[in-house]
């Protein structure tokens, strides 16, 4: 197994003036993915979907349960040895890139110790993996439009090589053309590539477009996993229904 999350529990304490509030936002989560696997996470905003994903992309810490990838728990492997299983991309592809770096010296950095002579072959394939090409290689994010930003954090994400690409609501800051052509990339990676994605989004259509199986996020737990001709049958679920219905609009 890829991975296996089980019973994930986190909760975020902020301090305002004398009081502490408390604020359950996973409350045991878990779910397993099979290597070469793909799958959705859905749920309206604020159900806890970007907390998950950051646990298990470790870059958030949790109060109970567990992660575990190929059968060890993420925290018998050291940060680098999970930088080569798993790599999240973020809503604003700002968030991955450095501004001050050329693109091409950001993604040299994805490559790190793996950098060889070649290094600038690999950087050219894995830009051509998302329909991008070497003449970029000297310019900055800045001069990059959203869309083609996402793209580089993609190519970024690639570099590693990883074993899962955690995406979390990679359309939501880019317009429809570009939303399209980030979606058509992951599925290409699903055609062309053993790397595993799990997408996390509200937009349930694009979910659906993209995966067989999904999971919804309700209140910091998952409250169904499974495919996505069960949901568009759960009319007399609410939450869901209403998910659908957003979806429509
Ligand atoms: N750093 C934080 N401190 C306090 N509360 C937070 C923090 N981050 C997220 N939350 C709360 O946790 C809940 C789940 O957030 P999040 O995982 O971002 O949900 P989603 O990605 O589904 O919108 C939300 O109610 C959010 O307000
Ligand atoms: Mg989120």
């Amino acid at each position: 197994m890829l991975l296996e999350a089980a019973n994930l529990s986190k909760q975020y304490v902020s301090k305002e003036f004398f009081k502490e509030n408390k604020f359950l936002a996973l409350d045991n989560a878990g779910f397993s993915l099979k290597e070469g696997g793909y799958l959705s996470v859905i749920g309206s905003s604020g159900s806890g979907k970007t907390t998950l994903g950051r646990i298990i992309a470790n870059l958030l810490d949790y109060d109970g349960g567990s992660v575990k990838y190929f059968g060890k728990d993420m925290k018998d492997y050291s940060p680098s040895e999970l930088s080569q299983i798993v790599q999240m991309i973020f809503q604003n592809p700002y968030a991955s890139l450095n501004p001050k770096l050329k693109i091409k010296s950001s993604l040299l950095e994805a490559l790190d110790c793996k950098k060889t002579k070649n290094s600038e072959e690999t950087i050219i394939k894995a830009l051509e993996q998302v329909g991008l090409d070497g003449r970029i290689l000297n310019n900055y994010p800045h001069q990059f439009s959203g869309g083609q930003r996402q793209r580089i954090a993609v190519a970024r994400a690639l570099l590693k090589n990883p074993k899962l690409i955690i995406a979390d609501e990679p359309f939501a800051s880019l317009d429809v053309y570009s939303q399209s052509r980030i979606l058509d990339i992951f599925k290409n990676i699903k055609k062309v590539s053993n790397t595993s994605i799990i997408l996390i989004t509200h937009d349930i259509s694009a979910a659906s477009d993209f995966s067989e199986r999904m999971i919804i996020m309700e209140n910091g737990k998952i409250v169904k996993d499974c495919s996505s001709d069960e949901i568009f049958n759960e009319k007399e679920n609410k939450y869901i229904a209403n998910l659908i219905s957003s979806m429509e609009l």
